[in-house]
């Protein structure tokens, strides 16, 4: 991913805040009740401020003790009530933010998804498998902590520090000026401290990024890692990115501990120069013994909340890393919409004079004006040494990467201005190497018309030959295909593909060949559903078989992204050229 610009905390904890408040019904009650509870936390200092305050200005002026203890009761029993009401407040308000806080982690996870699924090909082919769904959720984690504990602490002491400035101001403005000295010490160390906070989580997320990454890769290349007894080469790797996550994390832990440290000291001298020159304006009689009380008691209160700041301010400046990275991702630009959605297409197919390099390796001309016809119903095969670019062809006509220059035509008409929804929807592929999702197999079949009924899957399976096989399974078509599809054979995945593909109906067929070998049973099977598939549909076929070539209507031979030669087999073949080449030395 690139890496974005960054953006100041605030405008990262809006960006949140408006996500919370798509759950306004839930948020903005549980926010009234988290003001209400902290308003109600100033409560304790204020009856300790009776209890003490009380007695020993009745003391002094030489009240009854009985009285002063019933007083003391009340107040007790006032204090209690007060409690029970903030006990019950926080019950809900702690329900209501876990809600708020989870819905809108829901709703932010559902747009990263959506949005996520719709962006272009090429950037896709640019992200290391695994990097970026660990990126992501361990930007969301950080998030969801925000989201469920910082903020409503956020909001929580920022009540109690205005509501206790209020109260430290009626009892003493000038104590209270002097405490506030110490707040630019604060605001310092955070522009200090905060920048480098930010830049150190987003590297220690980048490293633990890196980290799951390597298990993902490892575990998805299991099999290789096992066959070329690799375990010990990748707990390496591992241990290194662990190890680079620590490094960054230590230093990271020295400057937030500074940062700690620095505050405490500054917070805690202040608070300790306000109590001395307190007792100066005490004995100088500046100040009541009443509002003294009064004022240690709050200032306390104000203390204790201003010193959690720094934590809440550096938790920010964490999170603004991450969801800068994922409004980034939410910004970009998702695949186009446009052009007409209703086309049917009858079938033809062709290029006209089509460049293309991918984005990702500018440097590297793949096809070079290339240009072909296909008419409907037509088979064409495509041959060519590999690296040749046959894949971008099938790449571009699914419209993953759109050409430099010319065009893909379709029915005659200019790809870009029919929607890529109605082009993918009328086109099928069967890949070289076909990968199934970890369902059943009739989950997979169904892949290709979504809702599908077990009829019809059943029919396409037996068009496929894969019925067959998949009734001798013990579950049948509700056998669990194993991750990737890995429970079953090569001939029977390819099987599979065809049945969705023969299920998707599809008026054009993209076929990728296999170029692993099957035994001649399994190829007599697969090739029979393959003629079935193809009969009456426009088929491009990427052939690696001559049997395959031999009946293409048309042989397209590429040679570093141009056509070569073109003809039927018999014509090539008299050419005495690549074609010729290719099949001399077995190549197709
Ligand atoms: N995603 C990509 N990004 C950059 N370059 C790519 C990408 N995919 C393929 N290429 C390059 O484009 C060229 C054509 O690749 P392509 O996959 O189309 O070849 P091919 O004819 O299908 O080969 P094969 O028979 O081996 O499958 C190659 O040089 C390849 O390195
Ligand atoms: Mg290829």
């Amino acid at each position: 991913m690139p890496e974005p610009k960054p953006k100041s905390p605030i405008s990262s904890t809006r960006w949140m805040l408006g996500y919370l408040m798509r759950e306004k019904a839930i948020f903005i009650p549980s926010l009234a009740a988290l003001f209400l509870t902290a308003a109600l936390s100033l409560a304790f200092p204020w009856f300790l401020k009776e209890l003490i305050g009380n007695p020993t200005d009745a003391l002094k002026s030489g009240v009854d003790p009985q009285e002063v203890l019933a007083k003391s009761n009340r107040v007790v029993l006032e204090l209690v009530a007060v409690l029970a009401l903030q006990a019950i407040v926080a019950f809900f308000r702690v329900q209501g933010f876990i809600r708020a806080g989870e819905s809108a982690l829901n709703a932010l996870r559902h747009d990263l998804f959506a949005h996520l699924i719709r962006l272009p090909m090429s950037f896709f082919q640019e992200q290391r498998s695994g990097a970026l769904s660990n990126r992501v959720s361990s930007d969301l984690s950080l998030v969801r902590e925000t989201l469920l504990t910082t903020v409503p602490q956020a909001v929580r002491h920022s009540v109690i520090l205005v509501g206790g400035l209020v109260f430290i101001f009626i009892a003493s403005w000038k104590l209270s000026l002097i405490l506030l000295g110490s707040v630019p010490f604060v605001v310092l160390a955070i522009a200090i401290f905060g920048k480098k906070v930010r830049k150190h989580s987003k590297e220690a997320q980048d490293a633990l990024a890196e980290a799951g990454t390597v298990i993902e890769e490892t575990v998805q290349g299991i099999a290789d890692v096992k066959a070329f007894t690799n375990e010990s080469f990748e707990g390496n790797r591992y241990e290194r990115s662990l190890g680079r996550f620590l490094t960054v994390t230590f230093r990271g832990a020295k400057i937030r501990a500074a940062f700690l440290a620095f505050i405490i000291f500054a917070l805690f001298g202040t608070i300790a120069f306000v109590a001395w020159f307190g007792a100066r304006m005490l004995a100088n009689g500046e100040i009541s013994n009443t509002n003294f009380i009064w004022f240690i008691l709050f200032s306390i209160f104000v203390g204790a909340s201003l010193g959690t700041f720094p934590e809440i301010i550096t938790q920010l400046q964490q999170t603004s890393g991450a969801t800068e990275r994922l409004r980034e991702l939410l910004n970009m630009t998702p695949e186009r919409t446009t052009g007409d959605k209703e086309v049917k297409l009858v079938g033809s197919l062709g290029f006209e004079n089509l460049s293309f390099r991918y984005p990702s390796r500018p440097d590297v001309q793949v096809l070079t004006d290339l240009s072909f016809a296909v008419s409907p119903g037509q088979r064409v095969a495509l041959v060519g040494p590999s690296g040749a670019g046959k894949s971008t062809v099938f790449s571009l006509i699914l419209g993953f990467n759109s050409p430099e220059s010319g065009d893909v035509m379709f029915d005659g008409r200019p790809s870009s201005t029919l929607a890529l929804q109605a082009i993918r929807s009328q086109i099928a592929i069967v890949p070289q190497e076909v990968l199934l999702f970890g369902g059943s197999i009739r989950e997979n079949i169904e892949y290709g018309k979504p809702g599908a009924t077990l009829e019809e899957i059943q029919q396409a399976a037996r068009e496929a030959n894969a019925h067959q096989f998949i009734e001798s399974l013990p579950d049948g078509y509700e056998t669990i295909v194993g991750p990737r599809g890995t429970k079953l054979s090569g001939g029977q995945r390819q099987r599979l593909a065809i049945a969705r593909a023969i299920l998707a109906d599809p008026r054009i067929l993209l076929l990728d060949e296999a170029t692993s070998a099957l035994d001649s049973e399994s190829e007599r099977l697969v090739n029979e559903a393959l003629e079935k598939l193809m009969a009456g549909r426009t088929s491009l076929v990427i052939a690696h078989r001559l049997s395959t070539v031999r009946h293409a209507d048309t042989i397209l031979v590429f040679n570093q992204g141009r056509i070569v030669e073109s003809g039927t087999h018999d014509e090539l073949l008299g050419q005495n050229g690549t074609y010729r080449f290719l099949v001399e030395t077995q190549l197709v």
